[in-house]
């Protein structure tokens, strides 16, 4: 494969909100870090100037509070503006002039999916799709059916191995390490499997509501939202095989084998993933979601989901996974916890706890790992008490997801972001628990369980656990069970 770095990077949707929240922060960072220097032009319908893009580009990285006055200084340089409409052949052609030299440009479509088709028609009907590459953010659709339209309206105009689907998650360094650890731990691989594994769980938790973005959030909803991908995508990391390739290449954007490599186990997995059972599915909205701004006053749209859900394959036949996601939950946290099962002949402990071994990953907003094991209380009698060791604690993350995911781009290396097959094997596990939106506000629809602010969700997400499984609510303090 020849594989040669982006010359230009044109975002659409310079004007918007993800343009605002994560571009400019992330370009001005891949700057500060040495890793940009090209040309970088925003599109948009509003009548802006140059200056006025840049304007909003100091007040985005101002307010997410990393300004850095000389890397500022250098985007801002390179920053142009172009004001046209989406669907208007002008618009392209006035793109491919101030592109110049460029060869090589990398698209970002930060613009509402419906412009995903005329934006890249655009493009291909100038002559600006050649050799380029194309950034598109999710949601992909919002069924198994529209997501198929979508990879058909992407695929007219972009090859395949040109599209680079977002999931911020794969950007994750917590996320990244999931895939590192499982594979070069001897002690790992060998339980990794069903004879071991009592059961997985993944909680993604959220303090906050739907922070003003009611409108979108009725479209989608907490399946849609962080379920069909984000949550998929790590239980895709988890329960993956053991891919055949050399993985230290997948950072070498020559070696497409390595990053094909990681996704094409990854689709196995997810297409061993039975389609969700509807009776295995909790949904909740938190009280005070109906007078968010945009939400309909009879929204049946769920805020949180748990789930659960199964793998039809040799490794993880009859281990339950379970899934939770939700809004205005007891922390912001998103925790892997995998338990494992008890020693098939227990001399101690008896009545203690079930399960005493485990694995937990925190992913954000920190990054932990740490099993869980039984330790001798200190004294006479033979009784036992809960140890954590924590293996390995980051603060956080020097890379934000969008700055390591653009750089990627860049550079042509497609290992961390979805693929069209990954996208639609992850519809089809979700598609059966998803309704239309008339159907979800629809008068006749059972009417969702409704739970309390800072609380795990609605009862029946409690009750839905099974032999002796039990949720894991993750704390900000500590690791423990
Ligand atoms: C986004 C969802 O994809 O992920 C949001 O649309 C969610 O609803 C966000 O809050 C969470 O991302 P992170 O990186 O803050 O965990």
């Amino acid at each position: 494969m020849t594989v040669s770095h982006s010359d230009a990077f044109v975002f659409f949707g310079a004007t918007g909100d993800l343009a605002y929240k994560q571009i400019f922060p992330a370009l001005q960072a891949m700057i500060k870090h040495g890793h940009l220097d090209l040309p970088i032009i925003g599109v948009a319908k509003s009548d802006w100037t140059d200056d006025q893009l840049r304007e909003r580009a100091r007040d985005s990285i101002e307010k997410n509070g990393s300004f850095d006055a000389d890397a500022f200084a250098k985007l801002s340089a390179r920053l142009q503006y172009i004001s046209g409409d989406y669907q208007d052949d002008a618009t392209y052609t006035q793109l491919r002039k101030v592109l110049g030299k460029a060869v090589r440009p990398l698209y970002y479509l930060a613009v509402p999916p419906s412009m995903f088709g005329p934006v890249t028609e655009g493009l291909a009907k100038s002559g600006g799709a050649n050799n380029a590459r194309v950034i598109i953010e999710k949601p992909f659709g919002r069924d198994l059916a529209s997501a198929q339209a979508l990879n058909r309206t992407l695929l007219a105009s972009f090859a395949e191995e040109a599209i680079f689907r977002i999931d911020h998650y794969l950007g994750k360094e917590p996320v990244e390490n999931l895939l590192y650890f499982r594979f070069s731990n001897t002690f790992v691989e060998p339980i990794w499997h069903g004879d071991y594994v009592a059961s997985v769980q993944i909680t993604m938790a959220e303090q906050f509501g739907v922070q003003g973005r009611g409108a979108f959030y009725e479209e989608v909803g907490a399946i849609r939202d962080v379920v069909q991908n984000h949550m998929l995508q790590v239980l895709a990391l988890l329960t993956m095989e053991v891919p055949e390739n050399d993985l230290t290449e997948v950072k070498d954007v020559s070696a497409d084998s390595a990053q094909d490599a990681i996704r094409d186990e990854k689709l196995r997995v997810l297409c061993a993933m039975r389609p969700l059972e509807p009776s295995e599915v909790i949904k909740g909205q938190f009280r005070g979601y109906l007078d968010e701004p945009g939400v309909a006053p009879n929204s049946q749209v769920e805020t949180f989901a748990a789930l659960r859900l199964h793998i039809d394959n040799p490794r993880w036949a009859g281990v339950p996974f379970y899934i939770r996601a939700g809004k205005e939950l007891p922390v912001t946290c998103t925790e892997v916890m995998i338990e494992l099962k008890s020693p098939a002949k227990t001399v101690f402990d008896k009545t203690g706890s079930n399960h005493p071994n485990y694995f937990i990953f925190r992913l954000g907003p920190d990054m932990k790992i740490a099993l869980g094991a039984r330790t001798k209380l200190p004294g006479e009698a033979m009784i036992g008490t809960a140890t954590a060791l924590v293996a390995h604690h980051h603060p956080g993350d020097e890379m934000t997801p969008y700055e390591r995911l653009l750089g990627d781009a860049l550079q042509g290396n497609a290992g961390l972001f979805t693929r069209g097959d990954m996208v639609e094997a992850a519809w089809r596990v979700v598609d059966p628990v998803l309704e239309s939106a008339t159907e979800q506000n629809s008068h006749n629809a059972a009417p969702i369980d409704v739970y309390e602010s800072n609380t795990w969700g609605p009862d029946a997400a409690q009750k839905m656990m099974t032999g002796s499984d039990q949720w894991h609510n993750p704390t900000s303090k500590d690791m423990l069970p």
